[in-house]
C-alpha cells in the first residue's frame, strides 16, 4: 500500500498525491493544487508545527520520552539539571559533563541588584507572582542586550545557561517581596533546588535545613515539567522566538501563555476548586455542574492524553511521600474523592477525561509550604529548558517566522461614510 494522500479539486479535476513522511503531509504540495485553500485549524488540534527531536509523546498508549527516555526513568533515576540537560543536548551527561554543567548554571545564579532595590519594589503588594515573574524574565533582556544576536550558537548556550539559572532566583525573590521578608541570595554551596528552597523559606540569617524527601519530590516535581512538545507555551515562544526575538522575551511569553487556568494556571485553579467545593456532600452538585457545562473540572482533560497523564500517576505517588513527612493536605480526600466519582462518569468515561499533571501538583506544593500563587510559577522554572530547547532546535534548523493564514468572515468592501452621515 502506498504511503500517501491523493487529493482532487472536485471544482476542476485535477488531482495531486502527496507523500505521507512521519506522520505528516507537507502544507506546500496541497498548496500546489489549492493555491488560497488553508486548514481550517484554529487551536492547532490537526496540525504540526515542528520538526523536533525533543520529546515524544503518545497521548492514546499514555507515555512520555524526553530524547528517548521514558519519564518515569528519568524521574527515577536523574536530577532537574540532569534531565535539562538531557534536554537541550541529546544525551544524559557524564559525571563531569554534569559537575560542569551544575558549575555553569551557579554561576549565572544571582539576578542584577536592581531587581531587588528597584524593580520588585515597584509591584502592588498583592501582585500575582505569575505577573511578576512575566515582568521580570521580560526585564532581563535589558541588562544582557548581546542576547539579540540569536543566530549565533554560543550567545543562544550562554543565554539559555541564564534562563535555567536565574528562574529560580526571580521565583524566589518574587515571593520574598509579596511576604515582605528580605531577600536571600544564592547560596554556591547548594545544589539547583536546594538552593531555590533556601532562598523562599530560609528564615533571615538563620540556618535552614532542607528535608531531603522534600528536596527530591521538588526536584522530580521540575523533571516532571521540563517538556511536553508542542504545548501551547511551547508554541507560544516559538512564534515569538521564530521572529528573532531575544530569549528573554521569548521566555517571557513561554510564560504568559503558561499563566492560563487552562494550561500551566490550572494548578492553582484546582486547588481553588476544592477549597470552593469545601465539603464531601457537594461534589456531586460540582459534578453536575460540570456535566451541565456550568463548571470546568480543573485539572482533568488533555488536548493529547486520552489515557490517565503518566506524570499524574507519578505526582499522585510523590504527593503521598511528601504528605508522610509534613502531613496529608486536607484538601487530599477530596480531590481523591472528586477522581473516583469523575472515572466513574460516562460524561468523562467517553470524553476520556483524565486527570492531568496538575490535578495533584498543586496540592503537594501546598503541602510543601508554596503559596496557591506560587504553583504555575514552579511549572515555570521546571518548564524553563524545554522552552529553551525548543527555541534552540527551531533557530538551529532552516525556520521561517510563524504567520498563519485566516478564514475572513468580515464585510466585503465598503465605502466610509464621513461621520455625519453614519
Ligand atoms: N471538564 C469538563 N469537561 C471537559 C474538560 C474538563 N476539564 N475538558 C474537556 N472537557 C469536555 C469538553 O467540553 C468537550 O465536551 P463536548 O465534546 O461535549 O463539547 C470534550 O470534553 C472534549 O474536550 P476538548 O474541548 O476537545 O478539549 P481540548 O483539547 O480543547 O482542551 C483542556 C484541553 C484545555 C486541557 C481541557 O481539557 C480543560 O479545560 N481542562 C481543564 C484545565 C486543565 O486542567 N488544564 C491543564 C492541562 S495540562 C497542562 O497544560 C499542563
Amino acid at each position: 500500500m502506498s504511503e500517501s494522500i491523493s487529493i482532487t479539486d472536485n471544482r476542476t479535476g485535477e488531482s495531486i498525491e502527496i507523500p505521507i513522511h512521519r506522520n505528516g503531509v507537507d502544507s506546500a504540495e496541497w498548496s500546489k493544487l489549492l493555491p488560497g485553500i488553508w486548514f481550517d485549524d484554529a487551536s492547532f488540534g490537526n496540525t504540526s508545527g515542528a520538526h523536533s527531536a525533543v520529546t515524544e509523546l503518545d497521548g492514546s498508549a499514555g507515555f512520555l520520552r524526553y530524547r528517548g527516555y521514558p519519564i518515569e526513568q528519568l524521574g527515577k533515576e536523574c536530577s532537574f539539571l540532569e534531565v535539562a540537560y538531557l534536554l537541550l543536548n541529546g544525551e544524559l551527561p557524564t559525571r563531569e559533563q554534569l559537575a560542569s554543567w551544575e558549575d555553569e548554571i551557579r554561576e549565572e545564579s544571582t539576578i542584577h541588584e536592581n531587581f531587588h532595590k528597584r524593580i520588585l519594589e515597584g509591584f502592588r503588594d498583592d501582585a500575582h507572582a505569575m505577573g511578576v515573574l512575566v515582568s521580570t524574565v521580560a526585564a532581563l533582556s535589558t541588562f544582557f542586550p548581546e542576547s539579540k544576536d540569536v543566530e549565533d550558537p554560543s550567545v543562544r548556550r550562554k543565554q539559555i545557561v541564564r534562563l535555567i539559572a536565574k528562574m529560580p532566583t526571580l521565583a524566589a525573590s518574587a515571593y520574598r517581596r509579596s511576604v515582605g521578608t528580605p531577600y536571600v541570595l544564592p547560596d554556591p554551596d547548594l545544589d539547583y533546588t536546594d538552593n531555590f528552597l533556601s532562598m523562599m523559606f530560609r528564615p533571615g540569617d538563620s540556618e535552614y535545613e532542607v528535608d531531603p524527601v522534600l528536596r527530591r519530590a521538588l526536584d522530580l516535581l521540575f523533571v516532571l515539567h521540563a517538556d511536553h512538545s508542542q504545548n501551547c507555551s511551547t508554541t507560544a515562544g516559538r512564534v515569538v522566538g521564530s521572529s528573532l526575538a531575544d530569549p528573554y522575551l521569548t521566555v517571557s511569553a513561554a510564560c504568559s501563555a503558561l499563566s492560563g487556568p487552562l494550561h500551566g494556571g490550572a494548578n492553582e485553579s484546582v486547588i481553588r476548586m476544592l477549597e470552593e467545593i469545601g465539603s464531601y456532600d457537594q461534589i456531586d452538585s460540582f459534578i453536575n455542574a460540570v456535566k451541565a457545562g456550568e463548571r470546568r473540572l480543573m485539572g482533568f482533560g488533555h488536548r493529547v492524553y486520552k489515557n490517565y497523564d503518566p506524570r499524574a500517576r507519578i505526582v499522585k505517588d510523590t504527593a503521598h511521600e511528601v504528605f508522610d513527612v509534613v502531613g496529608k493536605n486536607p484538601l487530599l480526600d477530596m480531590a481523591l474523592k472528586l477522581e473516583e466519582v469523575a472515572l466513574a462518569d460516562d460524561y468523562f468515561v467517553s470524553r476520556k477525561l483524565y486527570p492531568n499533571v496538575d490535578f495533584y501538583s498543586g496540592l503537594t506544593y501546598q503541602a510543601m509550604g508554596f503559596p496557591v500563587e506560587m504553583f504555575t510559577v514552579l511549572f515555570a522554572i521546571g518548564r524553563t529548558p524545554g522552552w529553551l530547547a525548543h527555541w534552540d532546535e527551531m533557530l538551529s534548523q532552516d525556520s521561517r517566522i510563524a504567520r498563519p493564514r485566516q478564514i475572513y468572515i468580515g464585510s466585503p468592501e465598503r465605502d466610509v461614510q464621513p461621520i455625519d452621515k453614519r
